[in-house]
């Protein structure tokens, strides 16, 4: 008898939860950051040092930051930034709101120490991206020949 009394309030009480779950992540998402991440590619490594150039686009109204890249081809792979072809590694790299971090021969770039495989061109290497705010995002990059530059083509 009491069972029965019961379940409608719990019932409600399950609904109210989804209820407030659901608002919460709508009222959050349009200052999120949208990120989406093309055109990337790896030149074939002579040695066990490899380089990752991308684009991660930006299309939300916050800023975000590049902050890590995970893969299993390296455990350690850092960002770097190049200035007056002088490169330094750095913590981030912006990505601002309605823009794009663009990683590209001669720039910005991705650094892939100590490569547990040298991968062949042809293949891809799957990574991962990790950001300040969005959620990290899978991406494969294509090996493409040693001396490969898309501003060429
Ligand atoms: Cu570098």
């Amino acid at each position: 008898m009491n069972r029965r009394a019961i379940s409608p309030v719990l019932t409600a009480g399950i609904t109210l939860a989804l209820t407030l779950t659901a608002l919460t992540a709508c009222s959050s998402s349009p200052d999120a950051p949208e990120l989406t991440v093309s055109g990337g590619y790896m030149p074939r490594p002579v040695n066990d040092l490899g380089a990752g150039f991308l684009t991660v686009t930006n299309s939300g109204d916050t800023d975000d930051k590049l902050t890590s890249v995970t893969s299993d081809i390296s455990d350690d792979i850092t960002i770097h930034r190049t200035d007056r072809q002088t490169m330094r590694e750095v913590k981030s790299l912006d990505i601002p709101a309605g823009g794009e971090l663009d990683l590209g021969r001669g720039g910005n770039h991705l650094m892939f120490m100590n490569l547990k495989s040298r991968p062949e061109q042809g293949q891809k290497i799957s990574i991962e991206l990790h950001f300040e705010k969005a959620d990290p995002i899978k991406a494969e990059l294509p090996v493409k020949e040693t001396n490969y530059n898309p501003a060429h083509h």
